[in-house]
């Protein structure tokens, strides 16, 4: 199969690469050194692998590259800095929300594309929007709370 040239735009940058048709936005995102995009399931069970796409959450392993070309790609390293993080970042780590950290990327990707549409979710929703993102090691009550928390601190911000 010829490999086609894709512009593959994450987290601002803007990347064109020769891809087969096959290649997932998954392998893609990895092979470019974004690492904070998990490899769990490969069949879209697990929701490690979330990434915004043109700000809907996806699963990139569900994804062909292909289908992202021209889109903007946001993975959870891109939505805040080691200075600068997001609240659902900062409130992830407070939380006790990672433990492992396998799922903590999409979560926050979930949990962030929730926050857009309905930037204050009752914990059904957190649950129901999160239920895609497996996790093994908290029991979801933390990461419920983390996400209320920094639902309250992006509606401050907003607020003023
Ligand atoms: S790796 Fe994509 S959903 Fe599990
Ligand atoms: S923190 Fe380990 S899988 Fe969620």
């Amino acid at each position: 199969m010829t490999p086609q040239i894709v512009t593959l735009t994450v987290n601002s940058r803007t990347h064109q690469v020769a891809l087969g048709a096959h290649i997932t936005l998954l392998r893609a995102l990895r092979d470019l050194g974004y690492t904070d995009v998990k490899n769990g399931c490969e069949k879209g069970d697990c929701g490690a692998c979330a990434v915004l796409l043109d700000g809907k959450a996806v699963n990139s392993c569900l994804v062909l590259a292909w289908q992202a070309d021209g889109a903007q790609i946001n993975t959870n390293a891109g939505l805040g800095t080691q200075e600068n993080p997001h609240p659902l970042q900062v409130a992830f780590a407070d939380h006790g929300a990672v433990q492992c950290g396998y799922c903590t990327s999409g979560a926050i990707i979930a949990a962030h594309a929730l926050l857009e549409a309905n930037p204050a979710p009752t914990e059904t929703e957190i649950r129901q929007a999160l239920s895609g993102n497996l996790c093994r090691c908290t029991g979801y009550g933390q990461i419920t709370e983390a996400v209320q928390a920094a639902a309250a601190v992006m509606q401050k911000v907003k607020g003023g």
